[in-house]
């Protein structure tokens, strides 16, 4: 066991929706997990947005067994950013992330994102307004990359970062450049982000318990945010809390988590998007599961489905 561990589920648009987050949270070993962002432009999004990207408001802010949902917001719009983060607060978000290293481009074109990273100091202005702002226990956390084309500002990011007090930080070891291009630069963690009076998250590329292994000897840290590796191995959280590298083996995934994700997610839309999602879902379990390359083979070409009660023991 490794008690002082923290795992998040970090956020991924379109794949860590609130039905992945609830099979994760039955599944175990995320201590805590982010909606995909939600953008934030000048108004204040109407309540439906925030129950849309988490139902889990509905639920105290918990996934149904239990898991925290931090809401997740991009944007750079003092008042606005503000104002929706109070909402989401109000409706019972487990604290407030702000997006600082999503790389696309209409994204940074709109100031939002990777671009504040060009201004520390944009990133330091905005993250104590909404400390200033929001009642004091909320607690306001934030996730970052290194830097938007290289790490020339990473000490003065640091050193900003360093000073407010945030509930947690997530920090993605590459700059935007650098995309998601491997590998991941961990040392960077080390360097600049220790000795913080708060949570740290090291995070990129732990695919695997080794990977986890290599990551928590370089970086020192105590808590980890898996995004891709998590979906690619879900027990990647448990193998790290429990430090013990068991893997779900493939029939606890078609005797019941697969049919428990496509049920949720027919529910949460409908039988094309529960198909889409679980294509998706397939492929990345590909990369630690030979029969899932097999299942993803048998569905690729399916444009529709409604798959009968025995099609999982078919996989
Ligand atoms: C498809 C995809 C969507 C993502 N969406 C978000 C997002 O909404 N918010 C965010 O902060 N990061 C997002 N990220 C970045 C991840 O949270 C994470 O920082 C990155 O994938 C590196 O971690 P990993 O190697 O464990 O996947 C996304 C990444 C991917 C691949």
């Amino acid at each position: 066991m490794n008690p002082k561990i923290t795992v998040a589920l970090a956020p991924m648009e379109g794949v860590v929706d609130p039905i992945i987050r609830e099979v994760f949270s039955l599944i175990g070993g995320y201590d805590l997990m982010f909606t995909e962002f939600i953008r934030v432009t000048q108004n204040l999004n109407p309540d439906k947005v925030f129950y849309k990207f988490c139902p889990e408001l509905k639920n105290g802010g918990k996934t149904f067994y239990g898991t925290p949902v931090t809401v997740q917001l991009l944007g750079s719009d003092h008042s606005a950013m503000v104002d929706n983060a109070a909402k989401a607060l109000e409706l019972g978000s487990h604290g407030i992330d702000i997006n600082f290293g999503c790389p696309a481009k209409t994204v940074n074109r709109h100031d939002g994102g990777a671009a504040l990273l060009k201004d520390p100091q944009r990133v330091g202005r905005l993250l104590e307004e909404l400390l200033r702002q929001l009642p004091c226990s909320s607690g306001v956390s934030a996730k970052i990359r290194l830097g938007f084309e290289d790490t020339k500002l990473l000490p003065d990011l640091a050193q900003i970062l360093k000073s407010l007090p945030l509930k947690h930080l997530t920090v993605h070891a590459r700059t935007k450049l650098q995309g998601y291009k491997p590998p991941a630069h961990w040392i960077e963690i080390k360097n600049y982000f220790s000795g913080f009076s708060y949570p740290v998250f090291a995070n990129g590329d732990i695919w695997s318990f080794e990977d986890w292994k290599k990551c928590f000897q370089v970086t020192e840290c105590a808590h980890f945010a898996l995004g891709r590796g998590a979906f690619a191995n879900p027990a990647l959280g448990q193998q790290i809390k429990l430090n013990n590298p068991r893997a779900l083996s493939w029939n606890e995934f078609t005797e019941s988590l697969l049919p428990l994700f496509y049920q949720k997610s027919h529910e949460y839309r409908d039988h094309h998007y529960a198909l889409c999602r679980l294509k998706q879902w397939l492929k990345f379990l590909g990369r630690n599961y030979t029969e899932a390359d097999v299942a993803f083979s048998k569905i690729k070409t399916l444009k529709s489905f409604a798959p009968p009660a025995d099609f999982w023991n078919t996989l």
